[in-house]
């Protein structure tokens, strides 16, 4: 167990590098696999999810190594194991990714139903109804799904609600389909986007990603290629919204502003001063924020991903907001740890009413998830005294050293882990992947 410890009441101040996406990262990886070759992947953070969905592949006979520049290489080549452990799956829900890779490597696939934070129920019922109309027998039994194809065929595909996982397992698997398949309601994401480059970089013919229907030819072949993934919004959106809380001055480095379009004016709205270049963003705060309704939904509106930490800036403002999620019936669980900081907040259903304190007071919390978990860090940043926020390693999810970038601008603040630095190194969820060079 690891445990923040934030003295609040410092302002944020500097220039922040923000890492690549991991949720792109996590299909870009399995999507490498797809070529019988290795490819080289650049700008691929080291998130515990990272590390764990490389694990996956290495189980299934992929080759996955870190070179000293850090690029991720993928060798796909040796892929032949078809089944994933039980263990390693149920950590993170992109690991069902590796059911469209099978699928359209192997024909056969037996893989765990997935884990992953928990945000409330989260099932894969499109995923499987979309591999039963690519020609796929599928089945569930015993905690496992198991699916085989003699050759996957494209079609029509109609997703009932735009989602993010099921439109990239999808493409993964039509990908080196028979003939064309189109995905309508397909998820708009950016990370979706960025996968359909890499995989028209290794040869795909993938049309319309970023729009509501996806149009995929399937190839026989891939090649194996390099690329660099996209800037992490989700980082990017989780500093703009610390500066606004602590107040301060903080540039962004290496973004995509147009990702962020809709936390930026809703940060705009709260009073925050947002100045957006062609890959850098700077945030000004200071003083009390006014209030904002905000309602999450899909790309290009408001990330659920944002959600929590956006509750915890508002929790100070100036009047009351209400803010609604609309992707995962659950994620309004860290409200309670809030409450222990002096936040006056009411959920209700799918709504939480935040009626703005003028200040929150450092309190022993925990995080209950990863995106609550930088709610928690945000919350705490802004807070008068200090702060004990323990389940700490549910950050190393998502993000790549928060606590030591967040101190490098100006928050005061340490880590405490149970094991010493060299035995973490050695634990299970952080175990390194070979670095060779
Ligand atoms: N859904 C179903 N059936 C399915 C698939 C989804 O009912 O078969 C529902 C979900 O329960 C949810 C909605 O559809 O209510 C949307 O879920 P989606 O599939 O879009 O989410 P996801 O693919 O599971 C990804 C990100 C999440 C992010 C969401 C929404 C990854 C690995 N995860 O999840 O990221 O919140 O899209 O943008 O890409 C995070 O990074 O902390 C995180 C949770």
């Amino acid at each position: 167990m690891s445990k923040l410890v934030i003295r609040g009441g410092n302002r944020l101040h500097g220039d922040v590098l923000i890492q690549g996406s991991k949720n792109s990262a996590l299909g870009i990886l399995v999507a490498a696999a797809l070529a019988d070759g290795e490819s080289v992947l650049e700008n691929i953070p080291r998130h515990s999810d990272i590390i764990t969905m490389c694990h996956i592949l290495r189980e299934l006979g992929v080759g996955v190594w870190i070179d000293q520049k850090g690029r991720f290489h993928v060798d796909g080549r040796g892929l032949s194991r078809d089944k994933p452990s039980h263990g390693l799956v149920r950590k993170i829900r992109a690991s069902f990714y590796v059911a469209g890779l099978l699928l359209a490597r192997l024909g056969t696939a037996e893989v765990p139903l997935p884990g992953g934070c928990a945000i409330g129920s989260r099932p894969v019922d499109y995923h499987l109804r979309g591999f039963e109309q690519l020609g796929a027998k599928v089945s569930i039994e015993h905690g496992f799904m198991r699916a085989e194809t003699k050759g996957l065929v494209g079609c029509k595909l109609y997703v009932n609600r735009a989602s993010v996982g099921t439109t990239i397992n999808l493409i993964l698997a039509a990908s080196l389909a028979e003939g064309t398949t189109i995905i309508e309601n397909a998820a708009k994401e950016p990370e979706v986007v960025d996968l359909s480059i890499y995989l028209n970089t290794m040869g795909a013919k993938i049309r319309g990603a970023g729009t509501e229907v996806i149009k995929i030819q399937g190839v026989p072949k891939l090649e194996p290629a390099q690329y660099g993934i996209i800037a992490d919004r989700v980082e990017a959106g989780t500093f703009m919204i610390a500066t606004a809380a602590a107040g301060g001055e903080v540039t962004l480095h290496s973004i995509v502003p147009e990702h962020l379009r809709a936390p930026i004016s809703k940060l705009e709205e709260a009073g925050v001063q947002v100045e957006a270049g062609d890959s850098e963003l700077t945030v000004r705060a200071a003083g009390r924020l006014k209030p904002v309704d905000v309602e999450t939904g899909v790309y290009p509106g408001f990330p659920t991903d944002l959600q929590q930490p956006f509750v915890s800036m508002l929790a100070t403002a100036d009047g009351t907001s209400v803010v609604r999620e609309t992707v995962f019936s659950d994620r309004f669980r860290f409200v309670d740890e809030l409450v222990r900081m002096g936040a006056n907040i009411k959920v209700e259903q799918d709504t939480a009413i935040i009626r703005g304190v003028p200040r929150l007071t450092g309190a022993p919390v925990e995080m209950t998830d990863l995106r609550a978990g930088a709610a928690m860090v945000v919350a705490a940043l802004g807070a008068v005294g200090e702060s004990q926020i323990s389940a700490a390693e549910m950050l190393d999810r998502g993000y790549e050293q928060l606590h030591i970038k967040q101190r490098e601008h100006g928050a005061d603040l340490e880590r405490e882990d149970d094991l010493p630095e060299s035995e973490l190194e050695l634990s299970e969820s952080l175990s390194p992947i070979e670095v060779r060079g």
